[in-house]
């Protein structure tokens, strides 16, 4: 009995020291030691895809009984490692690097005899680099001269920094970076728009943030301001279009902060990268990196720029201290960036994007392994790329407007705000939310929320029955109307969409038959020029409709836009379809 209490004992008590390390997908022994701030010193090396030189930890020890560190690297050399005594002296130290793992990278393991208060590791990154981008004059816009970004979310910052690489850790930071005199480099940090262009560029974060959010670019940029704390970085040739496309980002901000509370990272500045750049815009704190695909000339996609500062509030105030815990990051975003949406734009506008994102996420949880349908998702040692899906977006959005129709806006908001500003500059996960909600919200309003319905919202598969399901009346009309028009009712040019907005074009696409005859197929492209649309957004709807329905006249236009664009959501699904495609021919089989 003795031995099983002293096993019992033994076993809960390991429990508990490692239940303290949440994110298992990082080495790092982040819960003996954490890095509070961090310097970089780095040479911008476009011919060899370099950067070159080094890192130096600050370290905030938590645990008296060890002294070894443990960072996380990917493709990384690393050529000394320097630790720095209490008695402020710096000693050579070896270090182990172990093999490479394809999704965590190498593990590098210092032990000196000491509590380190600081190491300094110098290194360099190399061409594979998962986090960085390394473009060639032909690849921007310009021709003339290259572009280099990073991309750390979610864990690529290893790729070029040595660091413990979770969202669990903060640190603020400072950086020089040297480049070539006729580049500027910007980064997460404290950008001056009246920065000298001489290749000696100097920044500072004071404000923690986890590593997934340091980030860096270097090209030919040029800034424009749009008011006193917005402006846009762009090649020459991009920037007044993305002024002109971007120009409400003030009012987005004004809007946010009547709502949520205030905007607390000094200057909010766009940078738009390469159509390479594989996401639809990255939140790198003062400094949102954004596709130029979204620039279609109306404001037609500037939901993503509601979207990127929204993550000023969720995510980078309030951050997920693990992968698992992404849908509080995107979740909470994307119901922010509905509201900002509905305050400059209009409630029509904000209900249209709703029902959008809402039909899409209904039509992918039938494909996905049910699984992956769970807020709190398991990632059970998945690359989280690999996992990443509109779950997290949609499905948290809809369960806080969910809560904001049953408790009403004056409640629902007010808690929001609470929420961000009692867990400002610190990363929660899941379980901590639950607490604070259950304390501050369940409990309160007991006779209006159930708990078994909130837990079914967070921790089960698929969506509950009582998913709001935001319709449009204008969408109605369009269904009719796809309805006559398949029927043979009416023909294309009988259609009443002369004023379709793009948010109207999406839903027209998204709900025509994927059995199309190919003659209505090709009425449409003809009538409307749907295979040359310059909005990527119907683009990317209409290539899908006509690979699903055997339409081969895209497939020019397709390549020339796959060749283009990098972002993920414009193009994984029609790569899928192509493969599906091609395995039929390889087959030959028309039947499959
Ligand atoms: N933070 C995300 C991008 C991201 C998420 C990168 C997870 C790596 C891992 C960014 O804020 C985002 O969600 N972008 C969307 C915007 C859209 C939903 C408006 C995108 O790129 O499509
Ligand atoms: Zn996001």
């Amino acid at each position: 009995m003795r031995q099983f209490i002293a096993l019992t004992c033994c076993f809960l008590l390991s429990a508990f020291v490692h239940a303290k390390k949440v994110d298992d997908l990082t080495y790092s022994n982040y819960d003996d030691v954490k890095v509070s701030h961090l310097y970089l010193d780095l040479h911008v090396d476009f011919d060899n895809k370099a950067l070159k030189g080094f890192a130096e930890l600050d370290l905030d020890w938590k645990n008296n009984k060890t002294t070894q560190v443990i960072l996380d690297t990917r493709d990384l050399i690393i050529d000394r490692v320097l630790v720095k005594s209490a008695e402020n002296n710096w000693h050579a130290i070896n270090h182990q690097l172990a093999t490479r793992d394809d999704v965590m990278g190498a593990k590098l393991t210092i032990t000196p005899a000491f509590q380190a208060t600081k190491i300094r590791v110098y290194y360099q990154s190399t061409d594979k680099a998962s986090g960085l981008q390394w473009l060639t004059p032909a690849q921007t816009a310009g021709k003339k001269l290259p572009y280099m970004f990073s991309q750390n979310q979610a864990i690529h910052a290893r790729s070029w920094i040595p660091i413990q690489d979770t969202p669990s850790v903060r640190m603020t930071y400072d950086a020089r970076i040297h480049t070539d005199k006729q580049l500027l480099a910007v980064m997460s940090a404290n950008n001056e728009p009246s920065a000298e262009r001489d290749g000696d560029y100097f920044f500072k974060m004071p404000q923690a943030i986890p590593p997934y959010l340091i980030a860096i670019a270097v090209g030919d940029l040029e800034f424009k301001a749009m008011s006193d704390i917005t402006g846009v970085y762009a090649e020459p040739s991009v920037l007044d279009s993305a002024v002109a496309e971007f120009d409400d980002t003030q009012a987005m901000i004004d809007a946010t902060e009547k709502l949520f509370g205030p905007y607390r990272w000094g200057r909010y500045d766009l940078l738009i990268l390469p159509p390479s750049f594989p996401f639809g815009g990255m939140e790198n704190p003062r400094l949102s990196f954004i596709t130029p695909t979204v620039i279609a000339g109306d404001k037609s996609l500037v939901n993503l720029i509601a979207h990127e500062l929204a993550h000023s509030w969720s995510g980078n105030l309030v951050t997920n201290e693990s992968w698992r815990d992404l849908w509080l990051n995107e979740g909470f975003t994307s119901y922010v960036e509905n509201r900002i949406m509905e305050e400059v734009f209009g409630r029509k506008r904000a209900v249209m994007e709703q029902a959008l994102d809402a039909q899409n996420l209904r039509s992918l949880v039938t494909r996905l392994p049910a699984n992956d349908t769970v807020l709190y998702v398991d990632l059970q040692g998945r690359d989280p790329d690999a996992a990443f899906s509109s779950v997290p977006y949609t499905k948290g959005q809809l369960f806080l407007m969910y809560l904001e129709k049953k408790l009403g806006r004056g409640v629902f908001d007010k808690f929001i705000k609470n929420y961000f500003n009692e867990h400002a500059f610190e990363s929660i996960g899941t379980n901590t939310f639950y607490q604070y909600f259950t304390d501050n919200l369940l409990n309160k309003h007991a006779d209006i929320l159930n708990e078994a319905d909130i837990k079914e919202w967070i921790f089960e598969q698929g969506l509950p029955a009582f998913t709001p399901q935001p319709t449009s009346p204008v969408f109605d009309v369009i269904d009719n109307q796809i309805t006559q028009l398949e029927q043979g009712n009416i023909s294309v040019n009988q259609l009443n969409n002369s004023d379709w907005t793009v948010h109207q074009w999406l839903h027209f696409l998204n709900n025509l038959s994927h059995t199309s005859d190919l003659n209505l197929m090709t009425q449409l492209d003809k009538q409307f020029n749907l295979t040359t649309s310059s909005n990527n957004e119907i683009a990317h709807a209409w290539y899908l409709l006509a690979l699903r329905s055997g339409y081969d006249a895209i497939y020019e236009e397709l390549q020339e836009y796959l060749i283009k664009i990098g972002r993920r959501k414009l193009i994984v699904p029609l790569y899928k379809h192509l493969a599906v495609i091609s395995e039929r021919l390889r087959l030959g089989s028309k039947s499959l």
